[in-house]
């Protein structure tokens, strides 16, 4: 069997837990986040991170309020030795944040860890061997008592070390590495066996760390992983157990949610997912994700661009622009029913009522996104996109006669870009449409006189010459409409006006908008100007003007 072939492979075991109880619980709070940005994600990089990066990453999850930071491997790298060292000798380890460092189960790199992290106030040693059947047959040749003799040697080397450095609070951790390809029997069992040798209590826990370290299966055999080994192990009181998922499947998330459901405590990951092969479990989504469900996430991500920004720096990689919560596009609709859905939702939220909007989530203001990106208007878009940006940029608020009108105009102009068209080209087609109050008839000036009944005196340039129009009627429209008829001799009925403020404050603009029956066709113009009556005279007279061009044109 070669080449592309289903066959070479086997489906990973799974646990029988019939009496499962993870699918019917909920999470109802974060978990302890544990990062390990700094060695997991910095293991993985083509170009390992300089001092200034590490240090700028380690500033970055001190702000964000991660409270456990795994920081290297000290006793297998100077620079991540030296790390650990600035780290506690420059005083950078703030008193709520703990540091971990790992180190495989072999007296020297623990008694070398211990040394680098002489002085710390608090620190998680975390000392892990391989346990899966491939690892223990292929990779080390040993049987599950041997591998077990190794984890339980290294687990009282760790006891040892503490003991000569009184001074920190230690905390021990321990990992049986490749746990989801390993025997869920064995794994309790080499666990158990770690855990004698620590006798945690329930005020001096000890962390079992649950590693995906190879995502092999979907993230419900994960969970019921999870909830076996939390069933089975001994002194579960005294354990805080923690997990550690890889995104080879693209489930790291997923299956680090269903282990929470499952019992799990902790987490560890990497922001936006940076690690080995697939990467890490992403922290920046499980906390978005907690968040967006009303749980409070206990990291504050009020500003993924840094997050971002710093990630880059750092990782030298860039950040899909479909990222969950933070991608560039995320909050971002093309499409136009969805555009429309939008723009009705925002309209009626209130501002202290529980966010309803669909197609968004969560407010993209929470994180310091604004609504520029909300709606973007290309080929696929409608109406209502295009009235969403002429109003979020403009403070116009088009009538939806008029939004039916310009939306194709704004459709065409899309395909003959092929791309976007962005608010200053919207608003240009929308004035180079429907603003023609200047030619070829425009208002020079008017005299109302609102005795009961509003008689209008209009000056207005016509093919370049003034003429004095005059009318009557109910509103100075209709007077104005009045005078136009007796002028043209021409049948000019309103079918809908609407007209608004653009902004506050008296000397602000107004705009009207009209749609008008100029000899049986219908016409739809615009104006602005400072003085409400003027801008609505003036656009009757876009309204004509364009039914005149469009004569003309077509004449
Ligand atoms: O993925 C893994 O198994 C690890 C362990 C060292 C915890 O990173
Ligand atoms: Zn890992």
């Amino acid at each position: 069997m070669s080449g592309f072939d289903h066959r070479r492979y086997r489906p990973a075991p799974v646990v029988s837990l019939p009496q499962r109880q993870w699918p019917s619980r909920v999470i109802t709070q974060a978990p302890r986040w544990a990062s390990v940005d700094l060695r997991d994600g910095n293991q993985a990089l083509l170009e390992p991170m300089s001092v200034a990066q590490k240090r700028r990453m380690w500033s970055l999850l001190v702000k964000l309020g991660v409270k456990e930071i795994e920081v290297g491997f000290p006793s297998a790298s100077q620079p991540e030795y030296d790390f650990v060292r600035w780290l506690i000798e420059e005083k950078q380890i703030p008193d709520d944040v703990t540091v971990q460092v790992l180190m495989q189960a072999r007296e020297e790199l623990i008694v070398k860890s211990f040394e680098a992290l002489r002085g710390a106030r608090r620190a998680i040693m975390h000392v892990y061997n391989s346990t899966s059947t491939v690892q223990r047959e292929r990779v080390f040749g040993q049987d599950r008592a041997g591998i077990t003799a190794i984890a339980v040697q290294g687990a009282r080397w760790l006891q040892r070390e503490a003991v000569r450095y009184p001074q920190t609070d230690w905390v021990f951790q321990y990992s049986p590495e490749s746990f989801t390809s390993t025997e869920m029997d064995y794994a309790v069992e080499i666990c158990d066996a770690v855990v004698d040798v620590w006798q945690p209590t329930p005020e001096r826990p000890c962390i079992i760390n649950l590693p995906s370290t190879v995502e092999v299966s979907t993230p419900n055999v994960f969970a019921d992983q999870v909830e076996y080994f939390a069933s089975h192990v001994k002194r579960r009181d005294s354990i805080i157990l923690s997990v550690h998922t890889h995104n080879d499947r693209g489930c790291a998330v997923a299956a680090a949610e269903l282990a929470l459901l499952a019992g799990a405590d902790r987490v560890e990951g990497t922001l936006l997912g940076n690690g080995e092969r697939t990467g890490n479990m992403d922290i920046v989504t499980l906390a978005m994700n907690l968040y967006s469900q009303g749980v409070d996430p206990r990291l504050d991500l009020s500003n993924p661009d840094e997050i971002i920004q710093v990630y880059g720096e750092c990782t030298r990689m860039p950040v899909h622009p479909r990222h969950p919560w933070v991608g560039e596009l995320v909050y971002t609709a093309f499409s136009g029913s969805h555009q429309d859905a939008i723009r009705k939702c925002l309209h009626k939220q209130g501002a202290d009522e529980p966010w309803q909007v669909a197609y968004l989530p969560i407010d993209p203001r929470d994180i310091s996104r604004d609504y520029q990106a909300v709606i973007r208007v290309n080929s696929q878009s409608g109406k209502g996109g295009v009235a969403f940006v002429l109003e979020r940029d403009y403070g116009m608020v088009l009538p939806r006669w008029l939004q039916v009108e310009l939306a194709p105009l704004v459709q065409r102009e899309s395909e003959r870009r092929g791309g976007e068209v962005d608010g200053p080209a919207i608003y240009r087609l929308f004035t180079e449409h429907f603003v023609r109050d200047a030619t070829p008839v425009s208002l020079l000036g008017y005299h109302l006189d609102r005795d009961g009944h509003d008689v209008i005196e209009a000056r207005i340039m016509d093919d370049g010459r003034e003429h004095t129009l005059r009318g009557s009627g109910e509103g100075a429209l209709s007077a104005f409409i009045d005078a136009w008829t007796r002028y043209r001799g021409q049948q000019v009925s309103i079918i809908d006006y609407s007209e608004h403020a653009l902004g506050a404050g008296t000397d602000a603009r107004a705009i009207a908008y009209v749609q008008v029956n100029v000899g049986g066709k219908r016409s739809c113009g615009a104006a602005f100007n400072h003085d409400i009556v003027s801008a609505s005279l003036q656009a009757v007279l876009s309204a004509v003007n364009r039914e005149r061009l469009a004569l003309q044109r077509t004449a």
